[in-house]
Protein backbone atom coordinates (compact mmCIF):
# COMPACT_ATOMS: atom_id res chain seq x y z
CA UNK A 1 0.00 0.00 0.00
CA UNK A 2 1.33 3.96 -0.55
CA UNK A 3 0.27 5.67 1.97
CA UNK A 4 0.75 8.64 -0.24
CA UNK A 5 -2.29 7.99 -2.85
CA UNK A 6 -4.34 8.69 0.14
CA UNK A 7 -3.25 12.21 1.22
CA UNK A 8 -4.61 14.60 -0.92
CA UNK A 9 -3.64 17.96 -2.27
CA UNK A 10 -5.58 21.00 -1.60
CA UNK A 11 -4.33 24.52 -3.01
CA UNK A 12 -4.70 27.73 -1.27
CA UNK A 13 -5.80 26.46 1.41
CA UNK A 14 -6.26 27.55 4.14
CA UNK A 15 -4.56 31.07 2.32
CA UNK A 16 -3.48 32.07 -0.67
CA UNK A 17 0.17 30.19 -2.18
CA UNK A 18 -0.47 27.38 1.07
CA UNK A 19 -0.41 23.87 -0.10
CA UNK A 20 -2.78 21.52 2.27
CA UNK A 21 -1.97 18.35 2.85
CA UNK A 22 -5.67 16.57 3.62
CA UNK A 23 -5.87 13.42 5.41
CA UNK A 24 -9.55 12.72 4.96
CA UNK A 25 -9.11 10.37 2.32
CA UNK A 26 -6.88 8.25 5.02
CA UNK A 27 -8.92 8.55 7.43
CA UNK A 28 -11.97 7.33 5.56
CA UNK A 29 -10.62 4.33 4.70
CA UNK A 30 -10.36 1.55 7.66
CA UNK A 31 -7.34 -0.35 5.51
CA UNK A 32 -5.48 2.62 5.07
CA UNK A 33 -5.83 3.78 8.63
CA UNK A 34 -4.85 0.29 9.73
CA UNK A 35 -1.84 0.50 7.38
CA UNK A 36 -0.83 3.90 8.83
CA UNK A 37 -1.27 2.86 12.44
CA UNK A 38 0.80 -0.27 11.99
CA UNK A 39 3.87 2.01 10.21
CA UNK A 40 3.59 4.37 13.15
CA UNK A 41 3.88 1.78 16.09
CA UNK A 42 6.51 -0.83 14.07
CA UNK A 43 9.53 1.23 15.03
CA UNK A 44 8.57 1.05 18.25
CA UNK A 45 8.62 -2.54 19.04
CA UNK A 46 9.41 -3.84 22.15
CA UNK A 47 10.16 -0.19 24.05
CA UNK A 48 8.23 0.38 26.29
CA UNK A 49 5.89 3.72 26.12
CA UNK A 50 3.69 5.12 28.92
CA UNK A 51 2.09 7.71 27.68
CA UNK A 52 1.32 8.99 24.15
CA UNK A 53 0.70 12.81 23.95
CA UNK A 54 -1.80 13.86 20.66
CA UNK A 55 -1.58 17.62 19.73
CA UNK A 56 -5.14 19.28 18.91
CA UNK A 57 -6.42 18.77 16.49
CA UNK A 58 -4.96 16.39 14.17
CA UNK A 59 -2.90 14.61 15.91
CA UNK A 60 -5.64 13.52 18.01
CA UNK A 61 -6.72 11.11 15.27
CA UNK A 62 -3.77 8.59 15.59
CA UNK A 63 -2.92 9.26 19.25
CA UNK A 64 -5.32 7.73 20.25
CA UNK A 65 -5.33 4.55 18.15
CA UNK A 66 -1.76 4.47 18.92
CA UNK A 67 -1.91 5.08 22.61
CA UNK A 68 -4.22 1.70 22.34
CA UNK A 69 -1.93 -0.45 20.33
CA UNK A 70 0.86 0.34 22.75
CA UNK A 71 -1.36 -0.50 25.88
CA UNK A 72 -0.01 3.27 26.71
CA UNK A 73 -2.55 6.34 28.27
CA UNK A 74 -3.14 9.08 26.20
CA UNK A 75 -2.77 12.62 27.10
CA UNK A 76 -3.91 15.92 24.98
CA UNK A 77 -2.01 18.70 24.00
CA UNK A 78 -4.66 21.48 24.00
CA UNK A 79 -5.02 24.72 22.62
CA UNK A 80 -5.52 27.61 25.22
CA UNK A 81 -8.48 27.57 27.75
CA UNK A 82 -9.87 24.29 26.78
CA UNK A 83 -8.39 21.82 29.59
CA UNK A 84 -10.23 21.74 32.36
CA UNK A 85 -7.99 21.01 35.18
CA UNK A 86 -4.80 22.97 35.72
CA UNK A 87 -2.23 23.32 33.29
CA UNK A 88 0.84 24.07 31.84
CA UNK A 89 1.48 25.96 28.75
CA UNK A 90 4.32 26.41 26.09
CA UNK A 91 4.09 28.96 23.17
CA UNK A 92 5.43 29.00 20.01
CA UNK A 93 6.04 31.25 16.80
CA UNK A 94 3.46 31.64 14.11
CA UNK A 95 3.72 32.80 10.88
CA UNK A 96 2.30 36.00 12.12
CA UNK A 97 2.51 36.04 15.80
CA UNK A 98 2.66 33.37 18.82
CA UNK A 99 -0.10 30.82 19.62
CA UNK A 100 0.11 28.44 22.69
CA UNK A 101 -0.59 24.92 23.80
CA UNK A 102 -1.60 23.60 27.27
CA UNK A 103 -1.41 20.37 28.91
CA UNK A 104 -2.92 18.83 32.51
CA UNK A 105 -0.16 19.01 35.17
CA UNK A 106 -0.63 15.69 36.05
CA UNK A 107 -0.64 14.17 32.54
CA UNK A 108 2.83 13.12 33.04
CA UNK A 109 4.83 11.56 35.33
CA UNK A 110 8.69 12.39 36.03
CA UNK A 111 10.32 9.46 34.03
CA UNK A 112 7.30 8.90 32.17
CA UNK A 113 8.32 7.28 29.00
CA UNK A 114 6.59 9.65 26.37
CA UNK A 115 5.68 9.12 22.05
CA UNK A 116 4.57 12.84 20.93
CA UNK A 117 2.54 12.41 17.68
CA UNK A 118 1.15 14.83 15.34
CA UNK A 119 0.18 14.25 12.24
CA UNK A 120 2.15 16.72 10.22
CA UNK A 121 5.79 18.08 11.19
CA UNK A 122 6.18 21.43 9.29
CA UNK A 123 7.99 23.97 11.01
CA UNK A 124 8.65 21.92 14.01
CA UNK A 125 7.12 25.04 16.11
CA UNK A 126 4.37 23.16 17.66
CA UNK A 127 6.11 19.87 18.40
CA UNK A 128 8.91 21.88 19.98
CA UNK A 129 6.04 23.80 22.07
CA UNK A 130 4.55 19.99 22.81
CA UNK A 131 8.35 19.13 23.67
CA UNK A 132 8.72 21.64 25.84
CA UNK A 133 5.73 20.81 27.97
CA UNK A 134 6.52 16.89 28.37
CA UNK A 135 10.00 17.64 29.43
CA UNK A 136 8.90 20.34 31.96
CA UNK A 137 7.13 17.56 33.92
CA UNK A 138 10.19 15.53 33.69
CA UNK A 139 8.86 12.84 30.56
CA UNK A 140 11.44 11.24 28.43
CA UNK A 141 11.05 12.08 25.07
CA UNK A 142 11.13 8.00 23.16
CA UNK A 143 10.12 9.13 19.95
CA UNK A 144 8.07 11.99 18.15
CA UNK A 145 5.74 10.30 14.91
CA UNK A 146 4.04 11.83 12.41
CA UNK A 147 1.95 10.49 9.49
CA UNK A 148 4.32 13.16 7.02
CA UNK A 149 6.96 15.56 7.24
CA UNK A 150 7.43 18.26 4.93
CA UNK A 151 11.00 18.04 4.87
CA UNK A 152 11.68 21.21 2.81
CA UNK A 153 10.73 23.69 5.88
CA UNK A 154 13.50 22.06 7.77
CA UNK A 155 11.08 21.20 11.17
CA UNK A 156 13.67 18.56 12.57
CA UNK A 157 16.22 21.63 13.33
CA UNK A 158 13.90 22.98 15.93
CA UNK A 159 14.13 19.30 17.80
CA UNK A 160 17.73 18.73 18.61
CA UNK A 161 18.35 15.35 18.66
CA UNK A 162 15.25 13.84 19.70
CA UNK A 163 14.42 10.73 17.69
CA UNK A 164 11.74 11.48 15.18
CA UNK A 165 9.83 9.32 12.76
CA UNK A 166 7.45 10.33 9.87
CA UNK A 167 5.46 7.58 8.14
CA UNK A 168 5.88 9.93 4.90
CA UNK A 169 8.37 12.53 4.01
CA UNK A 170 7.33 15.32 1.37
C1 LIG B 1 -1.05 21.86 11.92
C2 LIG B 1 -0.65 20.41 11.94
C3 LIG B 1 0.41 20.37 13.02
C4 LIG B 1 1.08 21.74 12.89
C5 LIG B 1 2.40 21.62 12.19
O1 LIG B 1 -1.95 22.09 12.98
O2 LIG B 1 -1.77 19.59 12.30
O3 LIG B 1 -0.15 20.27 14.31
O4 LIG B 1 0.17 22.56 12.11
O5 LIG B 1 2.96 22.90 11.96
P1 LIG B 1 4.34 23.38 12.51
O6 LIG B 1 5.28 22.22 12.44
O7 LIG B 1 4.71 24.46 11.54
O8 LIG B 1 4.14 23.89 13.88
P2 LIG B 1 -2.82 23.40 13.15
O9 LIG B 1 -2.14 24.31 14.12
O10 LIG B 1 -3.13 23.95 11.79
O11 LIG B 1 -4.15 22.93 13.86
P3 LIG B 1 -5.12 21.67 13.66
O12 LIG B 1 -4.34 20.41 13.88
O13 LIG B 1 -6.14 21.87 14.72
O14 LIG B 1 -5.70 21.73 12.27
MG1 LIG C 1 -2.29 20.28 14.28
Amino acid sequence: MNLQDYIRDIQDFPKEGIGFKDITPLLISPEATNFCLETLVKTLENIKIDKVVGVESRGFFFGTLIAQKLNAGFVPVRKPKKLPYETISASYELEYGRDTLEMHIDAIQKGDKVLIHDDVLATGGTAKAVCELVEQLGGEIIQMNFIMELAFLNGREKLGTRPIFAALTY
